[in-house]
């Protein structure tokens, strides 16, 4: 098993932020919306009948360039959604991004730190990440706030890269997967699968935070996702 090498937390240089909106993250995002949208509809069938199927409120982590909550969106118009970063670069092309498909008043943007965020306990009806924990060199304070901000009988849903057993299982996956990017996204692809978590890390840290290790499966070559219907203790 290859050791963890992290890397930088933020992604908060303009052409970091240009470079990571202009990849083709289409595939990806679709299959996370569709398991995401899945749960929402769990969710509000639950609630149908009182206030809060109406109003559900769903926190994503990492949003990067908020090409997710435009997705997800898109396909739900009674969700709405904050959207939190810790990269001003990246919230930056976020606006732009919603502004151009017109979700700006149904998105917030806010900056803020996964690892600590600035709201009360039990807030959301859902919290969402993709793509964050790899970035976060000790990720169980991500898991800790995602457990205290989502409100009993809430769902988390959080999908990463999987950091591959070898070098020459990386190397075949940087191949296949951004062969034909350019150089500076095959390093960060690169960089991203060797930051990232093996399941057995990413179990402990769910047990940690008293979450079922079961809740997270590898669920292609190269990720894990964690999804859970939280239960009210
Ligand atoms: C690989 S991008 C993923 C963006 C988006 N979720 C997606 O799937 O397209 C990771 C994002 O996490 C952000 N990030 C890193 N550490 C963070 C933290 N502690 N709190 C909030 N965001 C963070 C980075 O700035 C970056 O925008």
């Amino acid at each position: 098993m290859i050791p963890r090498q992290l890397e930088p937390e933020v992604m908060d240089t303009r052409e970091e932020a240009a470079d990571y909106n202009s990849m083709d993250h289409g595939d990806i995002n679709r299959l996370f919306a569709e398991a995401v949208l899945e749960l929402i509809a769990t969710h509000q069938a639950k609630c149908s009948g009182s206030a809060d199927a109406n109003d559900l409120t769903v926190l994503d982590l990492g949003t990067g360039t908020a090409l997710i909550p435009i997705e997800l969106c898109r396909r739900n118009e009674r969700l709405k959604i904050v959207a939190t970063d810790l990269a001003t670069e990246m919230l930056h092309v976020a606006e732009g991004n919603l502004q151009r498909v017109g979700l700006r008043d149904v998105v917030t943007l806010e900056r803020a730190d996964a690892k600590q965020l600035p709201c009360a306990d039990h807030c959301f009806d859902g919290v969402i990440s993709n793509s964050l924990i790899h970035h976060v060199p000790e990720p169980g304070s991500v898991f800790h706030e995602m457990v205290r901000v989502v409100k009993p009988e809430g769902f988390l849903f959080v999908r990463d890269l999987l950091r591959p057993d070898s070098s020459a299982e990386l190397d075949r996956l940087v191949e296949l997967y951004a062969g034909e990017a350019n150089p500076h996204q095959r390093q960060m692809f690169h960089n991203s699968l060797h930051a990232a978590l093996t399941l057995d890390e990413v179990q402990a840290l769910l047990k940690a935070c008293g979450l079922p290790p079961g809740t997270a499966q590898i669920t292609s070559d190269r990720h894990w996702t964690v999804s859970v219907k939280v239960r009210p203790v």
